[in-house]
């Protein structure tokens, strides 16, 4: 079997894994954060935890960026800035900047984490750096990309922006939630999550690739379960939770 034969098998049987995923967590909610169970195992903290689940991307990214055979290709470069700029700010900004007490992370999430970020950055990379046809520096001015590329870009802004309203919500040593307001916080309990989904989506399409779609699909099956598991906790922690607000897309659900 040649190399991008075996590649698209294993990039769809990646996307299988995300379906099952996808379905077990509106089973069962990833034991981080507020819904940490107490007998979930070993933990580290979480500062740790999220830096080195998260830094393996940005690493791995480069790493393949420098080694492939697209180095100084304009399109490539474009690509490695916009994934680079996500895992700058989430493995080197958002955990040090994370308000309140000092909490811990079960390893057996950061294991996975590492699994999912590891997997998803070595076929976007792989593909992008070494498989894909050559990315004509036209790309950049069509439809797909400048679409792509608009999500992308706004859903980083949401994420960053609704991440930023959670971390006001907190002073230091705190381990309080309060209700958050303002942004799409307005319309919907996870506006971070629905920001890094349409990222995704965004790239996806920017990319036009199989493992853009992996991933978007991987980043969906993750996070939507996980906003309705949030919702439906809000809902039931405090009497007065605005009742217009859905759990992860304005006016829906
Ligand atoms: N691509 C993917 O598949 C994927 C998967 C997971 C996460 N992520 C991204 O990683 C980021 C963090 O994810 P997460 O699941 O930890 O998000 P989260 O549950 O919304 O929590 C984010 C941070 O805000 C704090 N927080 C949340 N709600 C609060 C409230 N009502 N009052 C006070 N503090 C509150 C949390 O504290 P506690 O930790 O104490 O709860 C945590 O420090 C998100 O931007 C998400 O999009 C991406």
């Amino acid at each position: 079997m040649n190399t991008n034969r075996f590649f698209v098998l294993f990039v769809s049987a990646w996307c299988a894994a995300a379906l099952c995923t996808f379905v077990l967590l509106f089973f069962k909610t990833a034991p981080y954060g507020r819904h940490m169970k107490r007998d979930g195992g070993p933990t580290i903290k979480s500062r740790t935890g999220w830096v080195v689940m998260e830094a393996v991307s940005f690493f791995l990214m480069l790493y393949l960026y420098l080694t492939g055979n697209r180095r100084g290709d304009r399109t490539a470069l474009v690509f490695l800035g916009m994934w680079l700029m996500h895992y700058a700010y989430r493995s080197f900004l958002f955990s040090p900047l994370k308000r309140g007490k000092e909490d811990r992370i079960p390893l057996v999430i950061v294991a996975a984490s590492l699994l999912f970020n590891g997997v998803n950055a070595y076929l976007n990379g792989r593909y992008l750096f070494y498989l894909s046809p050559v990315y004509p520096i036209q790309w950049l001015a069509g439809i797909r990309f400048v679409s792509g590329a608009a999500l992308f870009f706004a859903g980083f802004f949401i994420n960053m922006h609704s991440d930023h309203i959670l971390r006001g919500l907190r002073s230091a040593g705190e381990k309080t939630y309060r209700i958050p307001y303002g942004g799409l916080y307005r319309w919907v309990s996870c506006p971070n999550y629905l920001g890094e989904i349409t990222e995704w989506i965004g790239w996806a399409v920017a990319t036009w690739s199989l493992p853009g779609v992996a991933f978007a699909f991987w980043t969906l099956a993750n996070l939507a379960p996980r906003s309705f598991s949030h919702h439906r906790w809000y809902r039931e922690l405090f009497d007065d939770y605005p009742q217009e607000r859905k759990a992860l897309v304005p006016f829906l659900f």
